[in-house]
């Protein structure tokens, strides 16, 4: 159930958009913010406020790697897997990620500090290989950056 402070928030965002429809991807943005992650109800509920069916959100929260059905960790590596990434090293620093955690992509550690994705173009190929530190981009990724983000998080 949408609070009345949140509605209030969503009013505000959708007023910016000719269509209140068109708002969907910020809406789910502030939801996500709020909770961390977008539930079922949450899906149902940001449907019922634009009046779309709850499917289209659905597949929106689904498509898009930026939006979280599950819980994630205070540390979240996101690391792009696509061409030009996979072209200078992504996959050993996901492998190398995954070791030093004890992690498998999709994962977060027991205590909720860390989750790892591997995920697809990020639009900063330039910088390969890259991931996301939660908002953060992240490039030319080297063992001893996620060494010292690490550190920063435990
Ligand atoms: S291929 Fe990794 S950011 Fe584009």
């Amino acid at each position: 159930m949408l609070t009345s402070d949140f509605l209030q928030e969503l009013d505000k965002l959708t007023a910016k958009y000719e269509k209140k429809q068109a708002a969907l991807l910020p809406a789910l943005h502030a939801i996500q913010e709020k909770q961390g992650l977008i539930t079922p109800q949450a899906e149902a509920d940001i449907a019922q406020y634009l009046g779309i069916p709850v499917v289209h959100v659905h597949e929106v929260v689904s498509f898009y790697h930026l939006f979280h059905q599950t819980q994630k960790g205070k540390c979240h590596f996101s690391v792009c897997q696509t061409t030009s990434c996979a072209l200078r090293g992504a996959e050993d620093i996901i492998e190398y990620i995954g070791k030093i955690l004890d992690l498998k992509p999709g994962e977060t550690t027991a205590d909720g500090k860390f989750s790892l994705s591997v995920v697809e173009c990020l639009g900063a190929c330039e910088m390969a290989p890259v991931m996301q530190h939660n908002k953060d981009y992240v490039g030319c990724l080297t063992k001893e950056k996620i060494n010292e983000l690490i550190k920063k998080t435990v």
